[in-house]
This record gives structure tokens, C-alpha cells and sequence, in this order.
């Protein structure tokens, strides 16, 4: 999108779809433009109008123009707006903001992926753009933990994505129909084999999931600068203007969400144990 970045273009949700109790996808077409171009890991801002602006990963394909995705979990004023408005509300739409994932940088490694909860929404462009683009990757494996088996966000991606990727998935507490792993989603990294030096580890999930994951990574060999995980801080102008999301001397909302650890070190931790 072009022009003032304040002002937000105007989207019509065409499509929602209820991942669980209290998290949908949403679909939004923009009008009067001709799509929203983004690199995986970008987010936009939707204001629900009368409510409140806030920031949510796109979720959606970058191959996929005509229309964009949010994945949206219900915890207050903007986003019970969003439930609210359902198929045919319009919302405005700023962005995309911030830096994504280094795509480029990536190819021909291996990826180890690591989603939890509704952290996985920021994932799901680049596991959609890396099977488009499955002859540029090594092994890609993605782990997966929700709360319960209700919690699973996805499950039919999760299903089409095991096809071409190495899909694992565990829920911290099973219930009568689960067969698959328990534990939180760190468990799943006892059973990975993979080269560190050859693999980029992308992460992104609740601050306590990204301390401990990390530490695992880097007893498991990983050097900071493979170690990237996507942040999330309360934003208010995504541009680097306003100051509400900074973490030492970074702007979330410009120089992330994307990080490598190598470049928040210390800055970080106090942060995720908070
Ligand atoms: C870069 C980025 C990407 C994000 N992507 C997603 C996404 O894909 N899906 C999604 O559901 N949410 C995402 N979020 C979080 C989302 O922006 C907040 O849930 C939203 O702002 C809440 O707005 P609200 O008006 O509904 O809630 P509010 O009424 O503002 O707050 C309700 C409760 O949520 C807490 N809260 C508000 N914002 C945040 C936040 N950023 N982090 C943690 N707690 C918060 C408040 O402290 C309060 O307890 C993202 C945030 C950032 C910064
Ligand atoms: S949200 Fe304003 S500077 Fe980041």
C-alpha cells in the first residue's frame, strides 16, 4: 500500500474461520488496491473502528495477492471488536510493518521451526512460501505445542504442510482423543537431529516458550545469529516513530518483529522472564 502510512486503507473481512474456542482467521480484502505485497513475518495494523488500532502477524501466503490473513486470539477490546464484526465488517489496515524473516539468507540451509500457541501465525507465510519453494531448502521440520488438542491452531494446514515437511506437534495436557506427544513443545526438541551449523532455527511463541527454547538451542550447538525468533512489545504508529515498543535501542515495530539473538543478547533476557 501506498501513501500516508497513518491512514489506513479500508479491508472487508470475506472469510473467517474459528481455529479454536476463542482464536479465527480472518480474511481481509483490501479495497481499491491491488493486494498487499509482505515478506513472512511482517504484521499489519487493523483498527476495528470506534475500538482501537492493534498489530497482528500476517498470516496468510505471500504468494496469495488478493486478500491477506490474520490469525486473531480474542483477549480484549480490538480484537472482541474483530469477533464482533465477523464476514462482511470492514476494518482499516496499515502496513505491512517491520522486518520479517531473511528468506534469502535461509535458502539451501535447513529450517527448524518451533510455534507455540498462536505463535505459529507469523509462521505459516514462511512454510507456505518454503513448500512453494521446497528445492531451496534442506530439511524443514516444524514443532508444534498448543495447550490442549483444542488449542491447535491450522489443523488442516497441519495436515497438508505434513506432506512436505516434517511436522511434530505436542500439547501440554492431552485429553480422551490425543495419541500424540504431552509436554511443552521443548520436549520436542529431545528427539531432533539436525547440523546447527547448516540449520537456521526460527521461533515464535510466548516469551517464557522463546527463553527456554533458546537455551536449549544453544546447548544444542546453535550460534546467536541462527537463533532468530519474531517479538512482540504493545505498539501503538509501527514505524519507528513513537517509541512504545523499544527494547534497549530497538524499535520492535521497524527493527523486528524479527530478530536474531545475536542482535538482542542481554537486552532480551530480562524481557522474556519478565
Ligand atoms: C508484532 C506483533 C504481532 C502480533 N501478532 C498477533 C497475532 O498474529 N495474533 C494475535 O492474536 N495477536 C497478535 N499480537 C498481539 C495483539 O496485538 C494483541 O493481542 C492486541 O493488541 C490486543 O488488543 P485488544 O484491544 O483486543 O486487547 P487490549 O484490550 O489492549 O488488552 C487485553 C489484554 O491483552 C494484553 N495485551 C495487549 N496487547 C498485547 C501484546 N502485544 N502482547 C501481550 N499482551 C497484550 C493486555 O495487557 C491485556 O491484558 C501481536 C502483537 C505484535 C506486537
Ligand atoms: S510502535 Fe511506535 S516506535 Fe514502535
Amino acid at each position: 500500500m501506498r501513501g500516508n502510512p497513518y491512514l489506513p486503507a479500508l479491508a472487508k473481512i470475506v472469510k473467517t474461520r474459528r481455529e479454536t474456542p476463542d482464536t479465527a482467521t480472518f480474511r481481509l480484502e483490501i479495497e481499491g488496491s491491488g493486494g498487499l505485497e509482505f515478506t513472512p513475518g511482517q504484521f499489519i495494523e487493523v483498527s476495528a473502528f470506534g475500538y482501537g488500532e492493534a498489530p497482528f502477524s500476517i498470516s496468510s501466503s505471500p504468494l496469495e495477492r488478493s486478500y491477506v490473513e490474520v490469525t486473531v486470539r480474542r483477549v480484549g477490546n480490538v480484537t472482541r471488536a474483530l469477533f464482533n464484526m465477523g464476514e462482511g465488517g470492514v476494518v482499516g489496515v496499515r502496513g505491512p510493518f517491520g522486518r520479517g524473516w531473511p528468506i534469502e539468507e535461509m535458502k539451501g540451509q535447513n529450517l527448524l521451526m518451533i510455534g507455540g500457541g498462536i505463535g505459529i501465525a507469523p509462521l505459516r507465510p514462511l512454510i507456505e512460501y518454503v513448500i512453494a519453494h521446497r528445492n531451496s531448502f534442506g530439511d524443514v521440520i516444524l514443532l508444534y505445542g498448543a495447550r490442549t488438542p483444542k488449542d491447535i491452531v491450522y489443523k488442516e494446514e497441519l495436515e497438508r504442510w505434513r506432506e512436505h515437511i516434517d511436522v511434530r506437534l505436542t500439547v501440554d495436557v492431552g485429553d480422551e482423543t490425543w495419541r500424540g506427544r504431552t509436554g511443552v513443545v521443548t520436549v520436542l526438541l529431545d528427539d531432533v537431529e539436525v547440523d546447527p551449523r547448516e540449520t537456521y532455527s526460527v521461533q515464535c511463541g510466548p516469551p517464557i516458550m522463546i527463553y527456554f527454547v533458546t537455551r536449549r538451542l544453544v546447548e544444542m550447538g546453535f550460534t546467536d545469529d541462527r537463533i532468530l525468533f519474531s517479538l512482540e512489545r504493545l505498539m501503538k504508529c509501527g514505524m519507528g516513530f513513537c517509541g512504545h515498543c523499544m527494547i534497549g535501542g530497538k524499535y520492535v515495530c521497524r527493527d523486528g518483529p524479527v530478530f536474531k539473538y545475536s542482535e538482542v543478547k542481554g537486552l532480551l533476557e530480562p524481557a522474556l522472564v519478565r
